[in-house]
């Protein structure tokens, strides 16, 4: 059993930031930001969570779908930004979509954390436990970067995507991931909503904190290692493959791993200009924007991957 899209959806904040309006913050500047990111705006959140991004996403994946949400069986939300801890923003989101038949939790693995919950759906789905699954991305970055910080608050949006999953006979997805928590100093964050709540952690520890070059490099070396992992898992060549839908980081990271797999970069679709990195809604929202502007068509092989905070980094290969 596979699950396939039946609908995807996916929402941003009205609100946009661009790097002329980042330069009158910190000292920074529009050709710095594009020339070394790819980034030119991003959407912040004014009055909205992250819940309510993710149920927006939901509905529109829902009205897409055409399913009853009622049909939902099990919720995963992928966010490392909820605004409460508990409830989880699955949950919400169940309530907000009426979704009353669904199990829910959420998942965190930063930035890859939609290509994990992506994962655990088709999991559960080839197990035969499930037959419908909605799995959403959603992330409110602005709630805790450092808007002192030109090094990191430059990189980060907010938004939300979703995608339903329902069950057809076929070969599963293929899947890979992996962690690496020795080396997860190299980015860490806490949330916005716990600063000064806890004893002993300062105002400046409760940011995110990067060290830029390590992610990088570690982003060009183990997005191709785990693209071919599941290629050899699948038994397929590189050229098979129609899109590699990779996490909206870096517009530089893409180009350096589309270079080290000898792939053309027209294959990979890219969305970062207008909504930098919104974390595990990156690649939800560039599905979404791919389905509805056509560029699927049945058969066609896509591979998912994502990589971020952790460190932990993972895959999919499977058939639109
Ligand atoms: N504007 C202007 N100058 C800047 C800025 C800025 N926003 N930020 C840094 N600089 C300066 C630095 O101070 C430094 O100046 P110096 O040479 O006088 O010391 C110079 O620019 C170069 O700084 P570097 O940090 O070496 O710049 P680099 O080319 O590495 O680019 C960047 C920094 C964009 C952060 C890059 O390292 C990167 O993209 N890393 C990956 C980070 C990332 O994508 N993280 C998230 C992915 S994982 C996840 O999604 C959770």
């Amino acid at each position: 059993m596979i699950g396939k899209i039946c609908g995807t959806g996916s929402y941003v904040p009205p609100h946009i930031m661009d790097n002329d309006d980042l330069s009158r913050i910190v000292d920074t500047n529009d050709a710095w930001i594009r020339e070394r990111t790819g980034i030119a705006r991003r959407h912040i959140i004014e009055d909205e969570t992250t819940s309510y991004m993710a149920g927006q996403a939901a509905l529109r994946a829902v009205e897409q779908s055409g399913i009853d949400p009622k049909e939902i069986e099990l919720i995963l939300v992928a966010t490392s930004s909820s605004e409460t801890v508990f409830p989880c923003a699955a949950c919400e989101v169940q309530k907000m979509i009426g979704a009353v038949n669904a199990a829910g939790f959420d998942m965190n693995a930063a930035c890859t954390g939609f290509v994990l919950a992506f994962n655990t759906a088709q999991a559960y789905i080839s197990a035969g436990l499930y037959r419908t699954i909605l799995v959403i991305g959603a992330d409110s970055m602005s709630n805790m970067v450092d808007w002192t910080d030109r090094g990191t608050c430059i990189l980060f949006g907010d938004g939300a995507g979703a995608a339903i999953l329902q069950a057809e006979e076929g070969e599963p997805c293929i899947m890979a991931a992996h962690s690496d928590g020795i080396k997860g100093p190299a980015l860490t964050g806490l949330s916005r909503h716990r600063k000064g709540r806890e004893p002993g952690v300062e105002d400046k520890e409760s940011y995110i904190h990067m060290d830029g070059q390590g992610v990088f490099k570690f982003a060009v070396r183990k997005v191709p290692e785990i693209v071919e992992e599941v290629l050899e898992k699948a038994g397929m060549e590189i050229d098979d493959i129609d899109y590699f839908i990779l996490h909206q980081a870096n517009r530089r990271i893409i180009e350096a791993v589309a270079k080290r797999l000898h792939t053309d970069i027209s294959r990979f679709p890219m969305n970062l200009e207008e909504y930098a990195n919104t974390s595990a809604a990156t690649v939800p929202i560039l599905l979404d924007e791919m389905n509805r502007n056509n560029k699927f068509s049945k058969g066609q092989k896509l591979i998912l991957s994502g990589f971020g905070a952790g460190l932990t980094w993972a895959a999919c290969l499977f058939e639109w």
